[in-house]
C-alpha cells in the first residue's frame, strides 16, 4: 500500500534492538553447523514451530539457546551486516543496539571477540547502507550483581566503543535498584544510560530506573500506561520511551493491538518510539511494526511521522552526526 511505503521511507532511528535477537533460524542452523554446536532442531520447520511464545521467559529460553550458535568474529560482523540491510530497507538512518556480552562470555567467547565482530559489521554497514551505529551492552538482570560488576570491569579499557549501558533479561524479581552502583560506574565511563523497565514489570520499576538509575530512556515502558502520574512525569522530563509492538503483542504483554498503549503516550505528550526488539523472533523488522499501528491502531501517517521523528529527537546521535547524516 502507499502509506506501508511511505513508512519505509521515514528518517528514523533504530533504538531498541537486540543483536542476538536479529538471529533467524535458518542463520541459526547454519551457524550451530558451521560451529559444531547440537541445536534439538535439524531443520528450518522443526525450528519455526519453537516461535510460539506465551511470555516473556518463554521467548528467552529459545534466545538464549541458540545465541549459544555464535561463536566467531565473523558470526558477529555478519549478524551485524545482516541486521544493517534490514534496517536500511526501513529506512533506518541511526540504530542504537543491545548487545549481551555474559551470556557469550558464559558461551566461552571472549568479550573482544563479541565487540570487535559488532564494530567490524557497523563499520561496513556504515560504508555499504549509510547507517550510523552506536552499541549499547546490556546487563543481564537475572545474573548476578557480581556479574554485572565483572562485566564492567572487562568492558571499561573498551569504554569508548560503548555508547551506553543497558538492563535486559527477566524482568520480574530483578527491580531496578539492585543496579545502583552498576549505573553508577557506567555514568563515570561517559555511557549513557537505558533500561528495560515497565515490560512484564510494574510501574514501579520505571520509578526505580529513573530515580536510581538515572536512565535516559525507558525501554519498552508499557506499564507506565496504567499510572496517569507516571506518564505526566516521563512527558515532563521528556525520557523517550522504545515501544516494540510486535514483541508486546508475541509476548502478551498486550493482548490485541487496540490495547498497545501508543496512542495514549502521544497525546500525553509523552516520547514515545517505535522499535523491532528482536525482529528474527516476532515476526517482523522495524518498518512492520510502524505497519500494525495503522492495521490495528487507525494511526494515520502524520502520526507516523511524528514517532519516526521522536526516535530521532531521543536518540543519542550527537549534533556532527546528526548533520552528517541529513
Ligand atoms: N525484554 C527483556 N529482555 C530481552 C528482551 C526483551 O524484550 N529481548 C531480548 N532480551
Ligand atoms: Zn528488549
Amino acid at each position: 500500500s502507499a502509506i506501508a511505503a511511505a513508512i519505509r521511507t521515514l528518517p528514523k532511528a533504530e533504538l531498541h534492538l537486540h543483536i542476538e535477537g536479529t538471529l533467524e533460524p535458518a542463520l541459526a542452523l547454519e551457524l550451530a553447523a558451521r560451529n559444531g554446536v547440537e541445536l534439538p532442531w535439524t531443520n528450518v520447520d522443526d525450528l519455526a514451530k519453537q516461535y510460539e511464545f506465551e511470555d516473556l521467559q518463554s521467548f528467552l529460553n529459545l534466545y538464549y539457546q541458540l545465541m549459544a550458535v555464535l561463536k566467531t568474529e565473523d558470526d558477529f560482523r555478519d549478524l551485524m551486516l545482516a541486521n544493517l540491510r534490514h534496517a536500511a530497507e526501513d529506512g533506518v538512518r541511526h540504530a542504537e543496539i543491545f548487545f549481551d556480552p555474559q551470556v557469550h562470555m558464559k558461551n566461552g567467547t571472549a568479550f573482544e571477540t563479541v565487540l570487535n565482530g559488532l564494530k567490524e559489521g557497523a563499520r561496513i554497514g556504515r560504508e555499504r547502507y549509510g547507517v550510523t551505529v552506536g552499541l549499547i551492552m546490556s546487563v543481564v538482570r537475572d545474573e548476578s550483581v557480581a556479574s554485572a560488576d565483572e562485566l564492567i570491569d572487562v568492558a571499561a579499557p573498551y569504554a569508548n566503543d560503548i555508547l551506553g549501558i543497558g538492563l535486559d533479561s527477566a524482568e520480574v524479581g530483578f527491580p531496578p535498584h539492585l543496579f545502583e552502583d552498576v549505573y553508577r560506574k557506567a555514568k563515570e565511563l561517559g555511557w549513557h544510560r537505558v533500561a528495560h523497565a515497565g515490560e512484564e514489570g510494574p510501574v514501579g520499576y520505571i520509578e526505580e530506573a529513573l530515580d536510581l538509575l538515572h536512565v535516559e530512556r525507558i525501554d519498552h515502558g508499557t506499564h507506565a500506561a496504567d499510572s496517569p502520574a507516571m506518564m505526566e512525569r516521563l512527558a515532563a522530563e521528556g525520557i523517550g520511551l522504545t515501544s516494540c509492538p510486535l514483541s508486546n503483542l508475541r509476548l502478551n504483554v498486550v493482548d490485541k493491538p487496540s490495547d498497545l498503549p501508543i496512542l495514549e503516550f502521544m497525546n500525553n505528550d509523552m516520547a514515545v518510539t517505535i522499535n523491532s526488539d528482536d525482529p528474527a523472533y516476532f515476526g517482523g523488522y522495524i518498518a512492520a511494526n510502524y505497519d500494525i499501528l495503522v492495521t490495528g491502531l487507525g494511526l494515520k501517517l502524520d502520526d507516523l511521522a511524528r514517532l519516526a521523528g521522536n526516535s530521532l529527537a531521543v536518540s543519542f546521535i550527537t549534533e556532527e552526526e546528526r548533520a552528517a547524516l541529513f
